[in-house]
Formats: C-alpha cells, structure tokens, sequence
C-alpha cells in the first residue's frame, strides 16, 4: 500500500513518520511545496522541534519513509492521500479574521484530480470547516471523471511537545465517513492501519460533518477551560484568593477534572484561536448569533488576559517602563516547542515595546521564529543565556513554561539586575516565597503581589 501526505508540517511530518514507524509494510511519501521543509526532514535537524521525533523519523527514513517534492508521482502512486495543509484565517474578503481560508485544499483537491488515474480515499487530516468534504468531494469529481474518490474526515489531536507521545499513545483517534458501501470501505481500511497500534476501543467513527465538527469543537471547550480559569485569575487578583487553589479545588471534582486548568499569560499557537473563530464564523453563516457570541468571548478574554498582563507590569513598575530592561523569559507559546504562532509572548512584547521598555528576548528554542515576529520593532535584543539577557535588567517576565526556568539560579539572577528587581510569572510555575525572599518584587498570575516596597 502507498500512501501519500500532502502538506509537511507541525502535522503532517510527525503523522506520517508514526504511521510509517508502526507500518513497515506501507510506503509512506510526504509532500510539499516548500523546497526546505522537504529538505530539513532528511537531516538531523527537523524543520520543527519536538521532543522524541527524529528518533521516530530516522527509524524509517529512506526505508519506508520518504520525503519528496514531486507532488504529482506521490499522488499519483498513492491509494490513500492524507491532506495536512495549513488551513489559517483568512485575511482577505468575505469572512476575513474569522473564516479558514481553503486555498490550500482546494489547490490540493484540484492537483489530485488532475494527477489520478486510479481510485482513492482522500483523507481530511486538516481542521477544516464543517461540511468541507462536501466541497471537496464537488471539486473531486467535477467534470466527467471516471477516478472514484472516498473523503474521509480523520482530525488531529497531537498537541505541540508532546506529539510523539499523542500519536504513539492517543485518546482517541476519530475517522468520519459516509455511510456508502465505498465510504464502509475506506473507513475499514483506515481502521485497519491505525489498529496496528492503538486499540480498536480508541478508535472512534461517525459520520463525516460530526467528525468535522468534533474536532473544531474539541479545541474550543479546551481553550474555553483556559479562558475561564484566565477570568478568574482577574477576580483573584481583585479579591486575595489565589487561582491555583481554586483550580485545584475545582479540578479535584470529577465532573470538573484537573486538566487545562492552569491560569497563564493566556494561551497561544496556531489553532485555538483560529478554530474558535472559524467556529463563530459558521455559527454566524447558519444564524446562530448568541451562539457565535457566546464562543467569542473566549477569544476575547484570551486577549484581555495577555494586556492585562502588560498593564500590571507598567503599574507595578510605578507606571512607566520607558528605558527599562526587561527580559522576556520564553517566547514559544508553550514548552517544549519553538513553535511561536499567535504566542502570547508576541502581543505583550509589542505592548512593552510601544511603551518605550528596552526588551531582550531569551528562549531555549524559538529566537529564530521570534526574530521574525517581532522584525517590526527596533532595538531588541536577543540572548538565549538567561544570566546574559538578565544583566543589568530592571524585570524579568516569564512568558513560556520551560521547566528550566524553575532551576534557574534566582540568587544570582538578583545579583545582576538593577533594583528593585521585579518578576512577573506569566506562567506560575516559580517558587514565590523563595525569590521574594531573596529580594524580588513578585508578581504572578491570579495570586496577587510579593511586595517589599511598602
Ligand atoms: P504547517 O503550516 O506547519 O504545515 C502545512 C504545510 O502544508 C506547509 O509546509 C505548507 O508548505 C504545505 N502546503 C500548503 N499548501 C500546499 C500545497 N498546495 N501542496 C503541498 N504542500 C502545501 O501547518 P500544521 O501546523 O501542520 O497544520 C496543518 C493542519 O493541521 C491545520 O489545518 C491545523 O489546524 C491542523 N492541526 C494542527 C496541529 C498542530 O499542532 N500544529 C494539531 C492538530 C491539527
Ligand atoms: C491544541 C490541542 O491541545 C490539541 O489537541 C490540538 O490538536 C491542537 O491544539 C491543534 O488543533 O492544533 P497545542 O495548541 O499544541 O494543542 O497545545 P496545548 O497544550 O493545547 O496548549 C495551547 C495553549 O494553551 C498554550 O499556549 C498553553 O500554554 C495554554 N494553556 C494550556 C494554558 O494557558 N493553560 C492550561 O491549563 C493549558
């Protein structure tokens, strides 16, 4: 069996390269237009860091695996075709801010027609639109096209540092398909690849729209919980309790769970504010107003919370940081990833910036990507060594969870900044009690200040 990914992304590469690690059998080719990434696969050094991958990777590289950018003899070749292009927000036209824009799948969907001689199953391993496969199957066999092709709606739910673990070991793995002899079919086929390793209770299926649907909604409730706990954090701040008490209390009911239930900066990366907003667009295109209302406000609040955080720098810094150093610790939305997409870090670092702040970027894997974020502004300073960047700083804001940041040697950071040393914990990951009593100014989120100054 051959089987072909198009689209070589944060997805596509780590899917495929599981699917080809737990299936010797099958010839696994991805595709892409970006000369690079197809390159960098084959290297030591992936085009995305993630922890475990090249591992993975190597093991089938060149023996099942294959990177490639001649995208028509994959397709061509292929029985099954993954479709993992980027599906980003559309910044143009009707729709424009919200809608996914489906460019890239339907240049997809046209190049297969076009390339095929041969049935195949066309897999949706993009989130996408509901009803898209709908769209999709029109573009497919437009025309008097003799090549059956059988859309099924397979979702991802990797999350970003932890996709090798996610994929070896999922939840769920969801296949939506039509319920036609041929659609039967191809959902069996599917089931049968991904039950070489994931038991066959794990693997869900349903129709194509629900599966669709499940996977823009599934993003949704997770960044919903993340804007909830964010809004509390505020309350906390205004009423003395503390947001990680009140976490744990509500997380330790089981109809609540303890999970995403961390107050923060605010959450970031490439889908959840993409996918909620396309969520709120369809909403609006099938007259859903309050509906389309009610999940908008979780974007909303995801962007009070991260000028929230700014604000309570510049207040705390007796409201001016105009000529201040201040050290950003972590700019990648989360740990474990040099991926900054949509990070917090970006929005907070152009607030800082505007405010005159001299800012100095430290992260153990994403300065590159937020050089390129943040090439608009002047003067700023990159420096992977945190004792470096912290050289004569006036405050330090911990922007991205690297567990590192904990063992960091806070004496010794105090010795070098300017006082008073200020340290905002966007993340709430750093021992308070401990750096307030070694002379910080502490602040974090939803758990009110550690204040030497009166
Ligand atoms: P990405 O931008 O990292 O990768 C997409 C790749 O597709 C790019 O390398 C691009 O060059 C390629 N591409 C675009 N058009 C093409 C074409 N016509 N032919 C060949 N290649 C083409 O995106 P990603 O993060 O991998 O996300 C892909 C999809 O998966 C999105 O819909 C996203 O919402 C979804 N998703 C992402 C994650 C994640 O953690 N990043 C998790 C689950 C689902
Ligand atoms: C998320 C989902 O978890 C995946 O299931 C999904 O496949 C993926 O989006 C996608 O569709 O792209 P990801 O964005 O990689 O994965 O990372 P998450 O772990 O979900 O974190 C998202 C953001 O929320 C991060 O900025 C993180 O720091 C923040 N977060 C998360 C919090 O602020 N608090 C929490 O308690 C949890």
């Amino acid at each position: 069996m051959n089987i072909c990914c198009i689209g070589a992304g944060y997805v596509g590469g780590p899917t495929m390269a599981m699917i080809a690690k737990q299936c010797p059998d099958i010839n696994v080719t991805v595709v892409d237009i970006n000369e690079q990434r197809i390159l960098a696969w084959q290297t030591n050094e992936l085009p995305i860091y993630e922890p475990g991958l090249l591992e993975v990777v190597q093991e089938s590289l060149g023996r099942n695996l294959f990177f490639s950018c001649d995208i028509d003899k994959a397709i061509y070749n292929a029985d099954i075709i993954f479709v993992s292009v980027n599906t980003p927000t559309k910044t143009f036209g009707e729709g424009a801010g919200r809608a996914s824009d489906l460019q890239y799948w339907e240049l997809c969907a046209r190049r297969i027609k076009k390339v095929s001689e041969s049935d195949k199953i066309i897999v949706e391993k993009s989130t996408l639109p509901v009803r898209t496969a709908e769209a999709m199957e029109r573009v497919l066999h437009s025309e008097d096209n003799k090549v059956h092709f059988e859309v099924l709606s397979n979702p991802e739910f990797l999350a970003e540092g932890t996709a090798v673990a996610d994929l070896n070991n999922p939840d769920r793995v969801l296949i939506g398909g039509h319920e036609t002899p041929s659609g039967k079919k191809a959902l069996e086929l599917l089931i049968q690849i991904y039950a070489r390793w994931i038991p066959r209770d794990k693997i869900l299926t349903s129709n194509v729209w629900s599966s669709e649907l499940s996977k823009l909604t599934a993003n949704a409730f997770l960044a919903q919980r993340v804007s909830s706990i964010n809004s509390i954090s505020a309350l906390c701040e205004a009423t003395g309790a503390d947001v990680a008490e009140v976490s744990h209390a509500i997380g330790t009911d089981s109809r609540i769970g303890s999970k995403f239930l961390q107050a923060s900066v605010g959450f970031g990366g490439s889908c959840f504010k993409k996918d909620i907003l396309n969520l709120v667009y369809l909403c609006e295109t099938y007259g859903l107003k309050e509906v389309a209302e009610y999940w908008q406000q979780v974007v909303e609040i995801n962007e009070y919370q991260q000028t929230r955080f700014t604000k309570n720098i510049i207040k705390s810094m007796f409201n001016t940081i105009a000529g201040k150093k201040i050290v950003i610790l972590g700019f990648a939305f989360k740990a474990d990833t040099g991926d900054t997409r949509e990070s917090p870090a970006i929005r907070i670092c152009k607030e800082l910036h505007a405010e005159k702040a001299d800012l100095v970027i430290s992260d153990p894997k994403a300065i590159l990507n937020a050089k390129d974020d943040l090439s608009e502004l002047s003067n700023v300073i990159y420096e992977e060594d945190p004792y470096e960047a912290a050289k004569d700083a006036d405050a330090i804001a911990l922007l991205t969870d690297w567990s590192t940041y904990n063992n960091l040697d806070f004496q010794k950071l105090y010795e070098i900044m300017r006082k008073p040393a200020f340290i905002f914990d966007g993340r709430n990951i750093l021992d308070h009690k401990n750096i307030f009593n070694l002379g910080f100014e502490v602040y974090s989120v939803g758990k009110g200040r550690l204040s030497h100054l009166n």
